[in-house]
């Protein structure tokens, strides 16, 4: 299994933070941002990662994370020169994808939740791991059948589909190269994460696991501040 952190983008919503840095780089509690869904992939035994960012503070990454050596794993960088969605990550990593299966995740996003087993135990089509959220609309958004089988995926839905969230880790195998690169732009101008994970049930392959623990996608004020707040609770217990 290799890994992706999908790092880029503007952080335009945490300005002026991320005037002169990049979301994912600022702190949570003791650590920047990304180093929590790192943790998470090397947890799970991923030790090939492939860290996906921006163009203006790759340098930086470079030197918080440098090779891996230091995790016992190896790191590969690429720059995504604009943010055209989250599922360009495929096409940018297809040489270090390259017919293996792969998880990605998203560089703000915080799992309180050891999801290893469930990547771990992972043969093929496609695993996604849901929230119950109280604003959907800002989210991609699974609806569950009454034996919580996944029936319908939507984007941001305007109408009220239902309260799971799709949160920011997927994991898919070896198709997944080739269903990126059959996607067509959406209204926003994005290849959307949401387009693959449709394509995957429609064929029946996609699984979604619902979330116990706690799940932060830390890219507004208030959940960048609710991330730093159950981190440094969670050190206290320690
Ligand atoms: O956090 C989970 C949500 O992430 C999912 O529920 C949605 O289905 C998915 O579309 C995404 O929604 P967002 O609206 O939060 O996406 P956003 O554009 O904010 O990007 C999420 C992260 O990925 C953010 O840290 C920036 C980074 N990113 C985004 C894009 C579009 C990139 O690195 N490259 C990109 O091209």
């Amino acid at each position: 299994m290799k890994g992706i952190i999908l790092s880029g983008g503007h952080g335009t919503r945490l300005y002026p933070l991320t005037k002169v840095t990049s979301k994912q780089l600022l702190p949570v509690y003791n650590k920047p941002m990304i180093m929590y869904p790192l943790e998470t992939l090397l947890k799970a035994g991923i030790r090939d990662i492939l860290i996906i960012v921006a163009p203006d503070h790759a340098g930086d990454y470079l030197k918080l994370l440098g090779s891996g050596k230091e995790y016992g794993a190896r790191f590969s960088y690429e720059v995504q020169d604009k943010p055209e969605g989250l599922a360009q990550a495929f096409l940018i990593g297809k040489e270090f994808i390259k017919g293996d299966n792969v998880c990605m995740i998203l560089g703000d996003n915080i799992f309180e939740d050891d999801v290893s087993k469930t990547i771990r135990k992972f043969k093929s089509g496609a695993q996604v791991f849901a929230k119950k959220v109280s604003d959907p609309e800002r989210f991609g958004v699974v609806k569950f059948d009454d034996k919580m089988k996944a029936i319908q995926i939507e984007e941001k839905p305007k109408k009220f589909l239902s309260k799971y969230a799709v949160t920011g880790l997927y994991v898919y195998d070896k198709q997944i190269v080739q269903v990126a690169r059959s996607l067509k732009p959406s209204g926003r101008g994005e290849l959307e994460i949401t387009d693959v994970n449709q394509r995957y049930l429609e064929q029946g392959q996609l699984k979604v696991q619902v979330l116990d623990g706690d799940w932060i996608d830390a890219g507004t004020f208030e959940s960048l501040y609710r991330a730093t707040s159950l981190v440094r609770k969670k050190q206290q217990k320690k």
